[in-house]
């Protein structure tokens, strides 16, 4: 299967980091979002991205222009239809990912592989409530997604070979590595990343140690490149809360419930880097 061009929805932190890294491969991409306001944040923050590439000797210029022009943008999901293969990168709620993919259906060519960048919902779900659940995987990127050198690979419980093979193939194109994971919640990655940062905020919650005590111990203490609250802020709260959500429910295991501190964040709108406000203060 010949992929050439691909349809990326949602130009927030992981699309736009996405769209970059095909843009960069030689992929035409169709980056999709619901408001030209967003579309527009998106293409400058792609511009920024690989501007700081290219400022440290990593892209050639000529490649910055070429990747820039291979990127179009739509407000409307019917302008994918000619994409290959399409990822879903919106919002971490199944109902808004759902609606996307049925919204899509009437619009793609058979052969076109849908996925989703979900970084805990259930694969086998997503892909039952499509027409082509052999031909639906889990495409899970880390963020930053131009730094970041592991991509997961996550097959349905029907997904079949071909298609694995499509991504994996993709996945060297990108320069990155694939790691296959079952379709279990959370997969690899998140399965055992959240009940860290989880961790890191009951320790908070509990006193047993201050936002800067806490993440300079880990940092220092364990050679993380950033703290556990620092990566809660970057990652979003809401997002970590969402993947706690989904192991705690998916593994009906004490062990996984979030902290009440992090609900309390969320509830409160302070959701990380991206509100300028979480365990940090970034305003
Ligand atoms: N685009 C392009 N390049 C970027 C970038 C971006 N968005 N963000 C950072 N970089 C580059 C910088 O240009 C820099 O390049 P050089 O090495 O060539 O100098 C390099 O990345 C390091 O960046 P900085 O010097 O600005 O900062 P740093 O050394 O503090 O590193 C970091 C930043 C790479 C983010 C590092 O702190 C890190 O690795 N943090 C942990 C990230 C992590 O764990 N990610 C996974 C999160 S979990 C996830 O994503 C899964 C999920 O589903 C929630």
């Amino acid at each position: 299967m010949d992929i050439k061009t691909v349809g990326v929805v949602g130009a927030g932190q992981m699309g736009t980091g996405i769209a970059h890294v095909f843009a960069l491969a030689g992929y035409e991409v169709l980056l999709n979002d619901i408001s030209e306001d967003a579309l527009n944040k998106g293409i400058d923050l792609i511009d920024r991205n690989i501007e700081r590439q290219v400022s440290k000797g990593k892209v050639p210029a000529e490649d910055k222009a070429a990747a820039m022009a291979r990127i179009r943008t739509t407000t409307k999901l019917s302008d994918l239809g000619p994409s290959d293969l399409i990822i879903e990168a919106a919002t971490e709620r199944e109902t808004v990912k759902q609606a996307i993919f049925e919204d899509l259906l009437p619009h793609i060519q058979p052969h076109t592989i849908l996925t989703s960048n979900t970084s805990s919902i259930s694969i086998t779900r997503l892909a039952s409530r499509t027409d082509r659940p052999e031909r639906f995987m889990g495409f899970h990127f880390m963020n930053p997604v131009p730094v970041m050198q592991l991509v997961e690979l996550i097959r349905g419980i029907a997904t079949d070979e071909p298609t694995y093979t499509a991504l994996h193939k993709v996945v060297k194109k990108l320069g990155k590595t694939a790691a296959s994971a079952e379709d279990f919640p959370a997969f690899i990655v998140n399965r055992i990343l959240m009940p860290m940062i989880n961790e890191a905020v009951y320790t908070l919650y509990e006193g047993v140690g201050s936002v800067k005590s806490i993440d300079e111990s880990l940092k220092l203490g364990a050679n993380h490149p950033m703290g556990p609250l620092e990566l809660a802020d970057f990652i979003g709260l809401d997002t970590c809360l969402a993947i706690m959500n989904v192991l705690h429910d998916g593994l009906a295991d004490t062990k996984y419930r979030p902290c009440p501190l992090l609900t309390k964040y969320v509830e409160a709108g302070w959701l990380g880097r991206k509100t300028d406000r979480g365990f940090y203060d970034y305003r």
